[in-house]
């Protein structure tokens, strides 16, 4: 089964296999559980994406995302363990100001872990920024695209997906589906893809958080065709669905995720993050009996700290 992986280029990051639990009423991939910089699925990604990296002789790297990117502080992390250079372009395009946004959660991280942060007000300026970066380091620089989510990338939930098969053959053979946030499309595009070379006959419903479902659906869509192609494995157009998830707005909170986090913690000891897993698990019950669901935990807990004001407030209080 591992085959299909033979040959790529990878450097050894998390703890694997990461636990699958009766939680709640359903089960719970713990991909928050990876380990290095507190873990998540970027991890997975980071493998591929620094192994060829390393491979190229890369020795500087640089990505972007929003200002309190799960992606950007691994990889931030990463480049600690790997003694990398590491450029982050984070975008302040959430509409948040606060201290707790701007200071606290991933950006504290990206700070102890050594990254020089470049922090820009919108796209065109992180564009500018990226060609600089890439003018100045040349063929040494390492660029990694929004959410680690290119073809390279996404290998790291092929490896997940046939991680997660055994699993559930092992453990919970009843289970007919998994859910998950999608955002830039490589978790749930690596996942259908390993899921349909493992063989396993079930459904990945992925919760669209960052846009809306066409868009989302556009993206994933697109990955799954490159890694079909370039892994020989072809995926079942009706083995996944993307459901509408971002409420208010990419990186905004809502009601209903919002009690998630806190109904979640409460019964469970596991922490949702507020901008993906929270969003993602307030869906569950909408794409089946959660009973045979199993919801893939993608990490992103940090950022409870840079959401402190809304989960400090009771959401349902509100207008009182
Ligand atoms: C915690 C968390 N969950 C889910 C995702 C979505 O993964 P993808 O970008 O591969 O769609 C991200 C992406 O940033 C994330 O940080």
């Amino acid at each position: 089964m591992q085959d299909v992986l033979a040959d790529r280029p990878f450097v050894d990051l998390g703890r694997w296999p990461t636990p699958l639990e009766p939680v709640d009423g359903t089960w719970i991939k713990r991909d928050d559980l990876s380990g290095l910089g507190l873990g998540g699925n970027k991890l997975r990604k980071l493998e591929f994406l620094l192994g060829a990296a390393a491979a190229a002789g890369q020795d500087t790297v640089v990505t972007t995302g929003a200002l309190q990117s799960n992606h950007a502080r691994l990889t931030a992390a990463a480049c600690a363990r790997l003694g990398l250079a590491c450029h982050l372009v984070l975008v302040a395009t959430v509409p948040r100001s606060d201290q707790h946004y701007r200071e606290s959660g991933n950006v504290l991280l990206d700070d102890l872990f050594g990254a020089t942060v470049h922090v820009v007000p919108d796209h065109a300026t992180a564009e500018r920024e990226l060609e600089h970066l890439r003018r100045q380091h040349g063929d040494r620089l390492c660029s990694i695209p929004l959410g680690g989510s290119d073809r390279v990338g996404a290998l790291g939930y092929v490896a997940g997906a046939l991680e997660l098969a055994a699993q559930l053959d092992a453990q919970a053979p009843h289970v007919r589906r998994v859910v998950v946030a999608t955002s830039s499309g490589g978790t749930v595009a690596g996942l259908v893809t390993g899921l349909a070379a493992a063989g396993w006959a079930g459904e990945v419903h992925g919760i669209a958080v960052m846009e809306d479902v066409a868009a989302a659906t556009a993206r994933v869509e697109r990955l799954v065709s490159e890694l079909g192609d370039d892994l020989g494995v072809s995926v079942d157009r009706t083995a996944w669905t993307v459901h509408a998830g971002l409420g208010p707005g990419y990186g905004v909170t809502d009601p209903a995720s919002l009690d998630a986090i806190r109904r979640l913690a409460a019964a469970s000891g596991i922490l949702l993050d507020p901008v993906y897993t929270a969003k993602a698990y307030a869906h569950l019950d909408e794409a089946g009996p959660r009973t045979e669901t199993v919801f893939l935990h993608t990490g992103g807990v940090p950022a409870l700290f840079a959401y402190q004001p809304d989960l400090v407030a009771d959401p349902t209080t509100e207008g009182d």
